[in-house]
Protein backbone atom coordinates (compact mmCIF):
# COMPACT_ATOMS: atom_id res chain seq x y z
CA UNK A 1 0.00 0.00 0.00
CA UNK A 2 2.57 2.45 1.38
CA UNK A 3 4.43 1.26 -1.69
CA UNK A 4 1.75 2.02 -4.21
CA UNK A 5 1.10 5.16 -2.87
CA UNK A 6 4.89 6.11 -3.09
CA UNK A 7 4.93 4.60 -6.61
CA UNK A 8 1.59 7.14 -8.08
CA UNK A 9 3.21 9.90 -5.42
CA UNK A 10 6.43 10.10 -7.83
CA UNK A 11 4.61 9.51 -11.08
CA UNK A 12 2.38 12.52 -10.63
CA UNK A 13 5.61 14.40 -9.39
CA UNK A 14 7.19 13.25 -12.40
CA UNK A 15 4.29 14.63 -14.56
CA UNK A 16 4.47 17.73 -12.76
CA UNK A 17 7.49 18.36 -13.62
CA UNK A 18 7.34 17.11 -16.94
CA UNK A 19 4.27 20.02 -17.46
CA UNK A 20 6.88 22.73 -15.99
CA UNK A 21 9.56 21.76 -18.21
CA UNK A 22 7.49 21.70 -20.85
CA UNK A 23 6.11 25.06 -20.01
CA UNK A 24 9.79 26.73 -19.60
CA UNK A 25 10.43 25.26 -23.22
CA UNK A 26 7.71 27.14 -24.40
CA UNK A 27 8.49 30.30 -22.97
CA UNK A 28 12.00 30.04 -25.12
CA UNK A 29 9.69 30.70 -27.80
CA UNK A 30 9.47 34.31 -28.85
CA UNK A 31 5.56 34.37 -29.27
CA UNK A 32 4.75 32.51 -26.79
CA UNK A 33 6.92 34.62 -24.67
CA UNK A 34 4.75 37.58 -25.96
CA UNK A 35 1.64 36.02 -24.47
CA UNK A 36 2.95 35.63 -21.10
CA UNK A 37 5.27 39.00 -21.53
CA UNK A 38 1.96 41.00 -22.14
CA UNK A 39 -1.31 39.17 -21.83
CA UNK A 40 -2.68 40.59 -24.50
CA UNK A 41 -4.59 37.89 -26.06
CA UNK A 42 -6.67 38.26 -21.65
CA UNK A 43 -8.77 41.11 -22.53
CA UNK A 44 -11.07 40.76 -19.51
CA UNK A 45 -13.98 42.90 -21.32
CA UNK A 46 -14.44 39.81 -23.92
CA UNK A 47 -18.78 40.37 -23.60
CA UNK A 48 -18.77 44.47 -24.13
CA UNK A 49 -18.35 46.54 -26.64
CA UNK A 50 -15.74 49.10 -26.33
CA UNK A 51 -17.45 51.11 -29.24
CA UNK A 52 -20.14 51.66 -26.47
CA UNK A 53 -17.81 53.03 -23.41
CA UNK A 54 -21.34 54.18 -21.93
CA UNK A 55 -21.26 49.75 -20.90
CA UNK A 56 -18.68 50.55 -19.42
CA UNK A 57 -20.33 53.56 -16.86
CA UNK A 58 -19.66 56.53 -18.79
CA UNK A 59 -22.20 58.97 -19.78
CA UNK A 60 -23.67 59.35 -23.20
CA UNK A 61 -20.96 60.71 -25.65
CA UNK A 62 -18.60 61.59 -22.40
CA UNK A 63 -15.89 59.04 -24.06
CA UNK A 64 -14.76 59.09 -27.86
CA UNK A 65 -13.53 56.21 -29.60
CA UNK A 66 -11.70 56.60 -32.13
CA UNK A 67 -8.31 55.35 -33.41
CA UNK A 68 -4.63 56.73 -34.28
CA UNK A 69 -2.72 55.88 -36.86
CA UNK A 70 0.81 54.42 -35.80
CA UNK A 71 4.08 55.17 -37.77
CA UNK A 72 4.51 51.69 -38.88
CA UNK A 73 1.07 51.54 -40.63
CA UNK A 74 -1.50 50.28 -37.50
CA UNK A 75 -4.08 52.09 -35.68
CA UNK A 76 -4.69 52.33 -32.77
CA UNK A 77 -7.56 52.03 -31.12
CA UNK A 78 -8.09 55.15 -28.38
CA UNK A 79 -10.60 56.35 -25.85
CA UNK A 80 -10.74 60.28 -25.03
CA UNK A 81 -12.55 60.86 -21.78
CA UNK A 82 -14.27 64.47 -21.10
CA UNK A 83 -13.89 65.61 -17.41
CA UNK A 84 -17.43 65.31 -15.47
CA UNK A 85 -17.84 68.95 -14.71
CA UNK A 86 -16.97 69.87 -18.44
CA UNK A 87 -19.48 67.00 -19.62
CA UNK A 88 -21.71 68.67 -17.37
CA UNK A 89 -21.20 72.17 -18.28
CA UNK A 90 -22.10 71.30 -21.77
CA UNK A 91 -24.23 68.60 -21.32
CA UNK A 92 -27.28 69.76 -23.69
CA UNK A 93 -24.63 69.65 -26.77
CA UNK A 94 -23.20 66.76 -25.84
CA UNK A 95 -26.45 64.99 -25.79
CA UNK A 96 -27.18 65.79 -29.33
CA UNK A 97 -24.24 64.41 -30.28
CA UNK A 98 -23.88 61.06 -32.38
CA UNK A 99 -22.07 58.36 -29.75
CA UNK A 100 -19.53 55.65 -30.41
CA UNK A 101 -16.68 54.92 -32.77
CA UNK A 102 -15.50 57.86 -34.66
CA UNK A 103 -14.07 58.28 -37.90
CA UNK A 104 -13.24 61.43 -37.91
CA UNK A 105 -12.77 63.13 -34.03
CA UNK A 106 -11.61 66.59 -35.04
CA UNK A 107 -15.63 67.04 -36.16
CA UNK A 108 -16.58 65.76 -32.71
CA UNK A 109 -17.82 68.37 -29.71
CA UNK A 110 -15.98 66.65 -27.28
CA UNK A 111 -12.70 66.87 -28.94
CA UNK A 112 -12.99 70.64 -29.74
CA UNK A 113 -13.83 71.10 -26.03
CA UNK A 114 -9.78 69.63 -25.80
CA UNK A 115 -8.57 71.52 -28.19
CA UNK A 116 -9.93 75.10 -28.29
CA UNK A 117 -9.53 75.69 -23.77
CA UNK A 118 -5.56 77.39 -23.83
CA UNK A 119 -5.94 75.63 -20.31
CA UNK A 120 -6.76 72.12 -20.82
CA UNK A 121 -4.93 69.38 -19.20
CA UNK A 122 -4.37 65.83 -21.22
CA UNK A 123 -2.91 62.95 -19.36
CA UNK A 124 -1.82 60.32 -22.11
CA UNK A 125 -2.58 56.81 -20.20
CA UNK A 126 -0.20 53.59 -20.58
CA UNK A 127 -1.95 50.70 -19.52
CA UNK A 128 -0.52 47.36 -17.98
CA UNK A 129 -0.07 44.21 -19.78
CA UNK A 130 -4.05 42.68 -20.47
CA UNK A 131 -6.87 43.85 -20.94
CA UNK A 132 -7.75 46.73 -22.84
CA UNK A 133 -8.49 50.38 -22.48
CA UNK A 134 -12.02 49.18 -20.44
CA UNK A 135 -10.80 46.65 -18.15
CA UNK A 136 -10.57 46.22 -13.99
CA UNK A 137 -9.42 49.09 -12.56
CA UNK A 138 -8.72 51.31 -15.71
CA UNK A 139 -12.09 52.93 -15.64
CA UNK A 140 -11.80 54.19 -11.87
CA UNK A 141 -8.55 55.04 -12.44
CA UNK A 142 -9.73 57.67 -15.36
CA UNK A 143 -12.22 59.44 -12.87
CA UNK A 144 -9.16 59.91 -10.20
CA UNK A 145 -7.07 61.30 -12.80
CA UNK A 146 -9.43 64.52 -13.91
CA UNK A 147 -10.96 64.78 -10.28
CA UNK A 148 -8.86 67.15 -8.92
CA UNK A 149 -9.79 69.82 -11.69
CA UNK A 150 -12.79 67.98 -13.09
CA UNK A 151 -13.08 71.04 -15.64
CA UNK A 152 -10.23 70.80 -17.04
CA UNK A 153 -8.38 67.17 -17.06
CA UNK A 154 -9.02 65.50 -20.19
CA UNK A 155 -7.62 61.87 -20.42
CA UNK A 156 -6.24 59.86 -23.15
CA UNK A 157 -6.53 56.14 -23.30
CA UNK A 158 -4.89 53.70 -25.57
CA UNK A 159 -4.74 49.72 -26.64
CA UNK A 160 -1.30 49.10 -27.71
CA UNK A 161 -0.59 46.92 -30.94
CA UNK A 162 -1.97 43.36 -30.30
CA UNK A 163 -4.34 44.64 -27.25
CA UNK A 164 -8.38 44.70 -27.74
CA UNK A 165 -9.18 46.38 -31.55
CA UNK A 166 -5.17 47.47 -32.27
CA UNK A 167 -3.81 45.09 -34.55
CA UNK A 168 -0.34 43.67 -34.64
CA UNK A 169 2.33 41.69 -32.08
CA UNK A 170 3.04 43.72 -29.24
CA UNK A 171 7.06 43.85 -28.54
CA UNK A 172 9.40 46.31 -27.04
CA UNK A 173 9.96 48.86 -29.94
CA UNK A 174 5.98 48.23 -31.34
CA UNK A 175 4.97 49.51 -28.46
CA UNK A 176 7.77 52.41 -27.99
CA UNK A 177 6.53 53.36 -31.17
CA UNK A 178 2.69 53.17 -30.72
CA UNK A 179 3.17 55.64 -27.59
CA UNK A 180 5.18 58.21 -29.79
CA UNK A 181 2.50 58.20 -32.47
CA UNK A 182 0.14 58.75 -29.50
CA UNK A 183 1.99 61.88 -27.87
CA UNK A 184 2.39 63.38 -31.46
CA UNK A 185 -1.42 62.88 -32.05
CA UNK A 186 -1.82 65.21 -28.52
CA UNK A 187 0.77 67.47 -29.80
CA UNK A 188 -0.02 67.72 -33.32
CA UNK A 189 -3.91 66.85 -34.00
CA UNK A 190 -4.74 68.00 -30.69
CA UNK A 191 -2.55 70.89 -30.37
CA UNK A 192 -1.95 70.20 -26.93
CA UNK A 193 1.96 71.72 -25.67
CA UNK A 194 3.66 69.05 -23.71
CA UNK A 195 3.60 71.46 -20.77
CA UNK A 196 0.11 70.81 -20.77
CA UNK A 197 0.35 67.26 -20.86
CA UNK A 198 0.94 64.33 -18.19
CA UNK A 199 1.65 61.00 -18.69
CA UNK A 200 0.38 58.56 -16.49
CA UNK A 201 1.20 54.19 -16.68
CA UNK A 202 0.85 52.04 -14.54
CA UNK A 203 3.06 48.32 -14.29
CA UNK A 204 4.18 47.36 -17.71
CA UNK A 205 2.89 50.87 -19.20
CA UNK A 206 5.59 52.46 -16.80
CA UNK A 207 8.38 50.94 -19.12
CA UNK A 208 6.43 51.76 -22.04
CA UNK A 209 6.37 55.61 -20.36
CA UNK A 210 10.25 55.72 -19.17
CA UNK A 211 10.96 54.33 -23.05
CA UNK A 212 9.46 57.61 -24.52
CA UNK A 213 10.41 59.92 -21.82
CA UNK A 214 13.68 59.36 -22.64
CA UNK A 215 13.12 59.51 -26.15
CA UNK A 216 11.62 62.68 -26.05
CA UNK A 217 14.20 64.15 -23.61
CA UNK A 218 17.57 63.34 -25.80
CA UNK A 219 15.37 65.03 -28.74
CA UNK A 220 16.85 68.20 -30.15
CA UNK A 221 14.85 70.02 -29.28
CA UNK A 222 13.50 68.20 -26.08
CA UNK A 223 9.84 68.07 -25.88
CA UNK A 224 9.17 68.51 -21.93
CA UNK A 225 6.26 67.14 -20.12
CA UNK A 226 4.40 68.30 -17.15
CA UNK A 227 5.33 65.41 -15.47
CA UNK A 228 5.12 61.63 -15.13
CA UNK A 229 3.30 59.14 -12.82
CA UNK A 230 4.55 55.88 -12.28
CA UNK A 231 2.49 53.59 -10.56
CA UNK A 232 4.08 49.72 -10.09
CA UNK A 233 6.95 50.39 -11.69
CA UNK A 234 9.14 47.54 -12.33
CA UNK A 235 13.25 47.53 -12.85
CA UNK A 236 13.60 45.48 -15.63
CA UNK A 237 11.78 42.48 -17.66
CA UNK A 238 14.78 40.09 -15.97
CA UNK A 239 14.34 40.85 -12.51
CA UNK A 240 10.54 41.34 -13.23
CA UNK A 241 10.04 37.84 -14.20
CA UNK A 242 12.49 36.74 -11.33
CA UNK A 243 9.76 37.59 -8.88
CA UNK A 244 6.65 37.33 -10.70
CA UNK A 245 4.11 35.25 -9.59
CA UNK A 246 0.38 34.74 -11.39
CA UNK A 247 -1.87 35.94 -9.33
CA UNK A 248 0.40 36.71 -6.53
CA UNK A 249 1.07 32.71 -5.68
CA UNK A 250 2.41 30.74 -8.21
CA UNK A 251 6.08 31.28 -9.67
CA UNK A 252 7.04 31.17 -12.97
CA UNK A 253 10.66 31.00 -13.62
CA UNK A 254 11.59 32.23 -9.48
CA UNK A 255 11.89 28.65 -8.31
CA UNK A 256 15.39 28.26 -10.41
CA UNK A 257 16.96 30.72 -8.73
CA UNK A 258 18.39 28.12 -6.82
CA UNK A 259 20.24 26.39 -9.88
CA UNK A 260 21.59 29.79 -11.09
CA UNK A 261 23.07 28.12 -14.15
CA UNK A 262 19.74 27.34 -15.83
CA UNK A 263 18.17 30.20 -14.31
CA UNK A 264 20.59 32.32 -15.97
CA UNK A 265 20.30 30.60 -18.97
CA UNK A 266 16.81 30.77 -19.58
CA UNK A 267 16.93 34.57 -18.72
CA UNK A 268 19.18 34.62 -22.41
CA UNK A 269 15.70 34.00 -24.00
CA UNK A 270 14.35 37.05 -22.53
CA UNK A 271 13.84 39.10 -26.26
CA UNK A 272 12.19 42.48 -24.77
CA UNK A 273 14.62 43.80 -22.14
CA UNK A 274 12.57 46.90 -21.07
CA UNK A 275 15.50 48.54 -18.88
CA UNK A 276 13.39 51.07 -16.85
CA UNK A 277 16.46 51.13 -14.21
CA UNK A 278 18.50 52.65 -16.96
CA UNK A 279 15.74 54.98 -18.85
CA UNK A 280 15.07 56.64 -16.16
CA UNK A 281 18.51 57.20 -15.36
CA UNK A 282 18.97 58.44 -19.00
CA UNK A 283 16.20 60.41 -18.84
CA UNK A 284 16.99 62.06 -15.57
CA UNK A 285 20.85 62.87 -16.60
CA UNK A 286 18.87 64.18 -20.00
CA UNK A 287 16.74 66.97 -18.28
CA UNK A 288 19.77 67.76 -15.89
CA UNK A 289 22.14 68.41 -18.40
CA UNK A 290 20.32 71.03 -20.49
CA UNK A 291 18.70 72.33 -16.80
CA UNK A 292 15.17 70.96 -18.17
CA UNK A 293 12.47 71.04 -15.03
CA UNK A 294 11.19 67.10 -14.77
CA UNK A 295 8.79 66.09 -12.07
CA UNK A 296 8.50 62.34 -11.61
CA UNK A 297 6.33 60.21 -9.27
CA UNK A 298 7.06 56.62 -8.30
CA UNK A 299 3.88 55.23 -6.54
CA UNK A 300 3.72 51.68 -5.27
CA UNK A 301 1.42 49.42 -2.77
CA UNK A 302 3.43 47.31 0.10
CA UNK A 303 0.94 45.01 -0.85
CA UNK A 304 1.46 44.57 -4.47
CA UNK A 305 1.54 40.81 -4.73
CA UNK A 306 2.41 41.04 -8.76
CA UNK A 307 5.28 43.36 -9.22
CA UNK A 308 7.22 43.15 -5.09
CA UNK A 309 6.75 47.15 -4.05
CA UNK A 310 11.09 46.85 -4.25
CA UNK A 311 11.30 47.27 -7.66
CA UNK A 312 10.50 50.86 -6.96
CA UNK A 313 12.66 51.47 -4.48
CA UNK A 314 15.48 50.33 -6.75
CA UNK A 315 14.07 52.25 -9.79
CA UNK A 316 14.14 55.06 -7.31
CA UNK A 317 17.33 54.65 -6.58
CA UNK A 318 18.53 54.86 -9.79
CA UNK A 319 16.85 58.18 -10.42
CA UNK A 320 18.52 59.73 -7.77
CA UNK A 321 21.86 57.97 -8.24
CA UNK A 322 21.96 59.98 -11.56
CA UNK A 323 21.08 63.49 -10.47
CA UNK A 324 24.50 62.90 -8.22
CA UNK A 325 28.12 63.71 -10.02
CA UNK A 326 29.87 60.71 -7.89
CA UNK A 327 27.01 58.46 -7.81
CA UNK A 328 25.34 56.78 -4.19
CA UNK A 329 24.67 53.54 -3.33
CA UNK A 330 21.29 52.11 -2.33
CA UNK A 331 22.53 51.81 1.53
CA UNK A 332 23.55 55.28 1.33
CA UNK A 333 20.37 56.49 -0.08
CA UNK A 334 18.51 54.14 2.53
CA UNK A 335 20.16 55.87 5.55
CA UNK A 336 19.03 59.39 3.78
CA UNK A 337 15.52 58.58 3.28
CA UNK A 338 15.73 57.00 7.24
CA UNK A 339 15.86 60.78 8.18
CA UNK A 340 14.21 62.60 5.52
CA UNK A 341 11.08 60.09 4.78
CA UNK A 342 7.62 61.90 5.87
CA UNK A 343 6.18 58.82 7.76
CA UNK A 344 1.89 59.27 6.98
CA UNK A 345 1.13 55.85 9.54
CA UNK A 346 -1.14 53.68 7.66
CA UNK A 347 -1.22 55.53 4.66
CA UNK A 348 2.41 54.78 4.24
CA UNK A 349 5.60 56.85 3.89
CA UNK A 350 6.98 59.82 0.96
CA UNK A 351 10.66 60.54 -0.06
CA UNK A 352 11.36 63.98 -2.55
CA UNK A 353 14.65 64.34 -3.96
CA UNK A 354 15.07 67.61 -5.01
CA UNK A 355 17.48 68.83 -7.34
CA UNK A 356 17.60 72.73 -8.95
CA UNK A 357 15.59 71.25 -11.99
CA UNK A 358 13.81 68.29 -10.87
CA UNK A 359 11.68 66.66 -8.15
CA UNK A 360 12.12 62.54 -8.02
CA UNK A 361 9.32 61.29 -5.47
CA UNK A 362 8.59 57.92 -4.26
CA UNK A 363 5.22 56.89 -2.43
CA UNK A 364 4.79 53.56 -1.00
CA UNK A 365 1.59 52.82 0.57
CA UNK A 366 0.81 50.35 2.75
CA UNK A 367 -2.16 49.06 0.61
CA UNK A 368 -3.60 49.39 -2.32
CA UNK A 369 -2.46 46.18 -4.33
CA UNK A 370 -1.59 46.51 -7.77
CA UNK A 371 -4.77 47.32 -9.85
CA UNK A 372 -6.65 49.16 -6.52
CA UNK A 373 -4.76 51.78 -5.98
CA UNK A 374 -5.24 53.10 -9.51
CA UNK A 375 -8.23 54.37 -8.34
CA UNK A 376 -7.77 56.23 -5.02
CA UNK A 377 -7.33 59.69 -3.85
CA UNK A 378 -3.69 59.41 -4.10
CA UNK A 379 -3.28 59.31 -7.93
CA UNK A 380 -5.76 62.50 -7.73
CA UNK A 381 -3.55 64.07 -5.30
CA UNK A 382 -0.08 63.15 -7.72
CA UNK A 383 -1.71 64.71 -10.44
CA UNK A 384 -2.25 67.83 -9.02
CA UNK A 385 1.03 67.85 -7.32
CA UNK A 386 2.60 67.94 -10.80
CA UNK A 387 0.51 70.31 -12.41
CA UNK A 388 0.76 72.65 -10.31
CA UNK A 389 4.08 72.93 -9.84
CA UNK A 390 4.05 72.94 -13.76
CA UNK A 391 2.27 75.77 -13.77
CA UNK A 392 1.06 77.41 -10.12
CA UNK A 393 -1.79 79.30 -11.28
CA UNK A 394 -3.57 75.95 -11.84
CA UNK A 395 -5.05 74.94 -8.65
C1 LIG B 1 25.44 55.80 -10.31
O1 LIG B 1 25.96 56.97 -10.84
C2 LIG B 1 27.34 56.94 -11.08
C3 LIG B 1 27.79 58.34 -11.46
O2 LIG B 1 27.07 58.82 -12.56
C4 LIG B 1 27.62 55.90 -12.15
O3 LIG B 1 29.02 55.83 -12.40
C5 LIG B 1 27.10 54.56 -11.69
O4 LIG B 1 27.23 53.60 -12.71
C6 LIG B 1 25.64 54.65 -11.28
N1 LIG B 1 25.22 53.41 -10.66
C7 LIG B 1 24.27 52.63 -11.18
C8 LIG B 1 23.96 51.41 -10.42
O5 LIG B 1 23.72 52.88 -12.23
Amino acid sequence: MAYLLFKYASISAAVLVGLYAGLLGLLTTSSFQAHVVYLHKIQMTWFKDLDVPESFGFLRSQTTPFSIKSSTGGTLYAWHILPIELYRHHEPALLTEPSGFASDITSRFAFKLLRDDPDARLIIHMHGAGGTVGSGYRVPNYRALSAGQPNKIHVLTFDYRGFGRSRGTPSERGLCIDAIAVVDWATKVAGIPPSRILIFSQSLGTAVSLAISEHFALQSPPTVFAGAILVAPFVDAQTLVATYRIAGSIPIISPLARFPLLFNYLQTFIKDKWLSKDRIAGYIRANEAIGEKYRLTLIHAEDDYDVPSHHTEVVFWHAVNATVPRGITYDELEEVKYKSKKDLGAAGSVMEWRTKNGVIREEMLKTGLHDVIMGNPVITMAVMRIFEAADPSFK
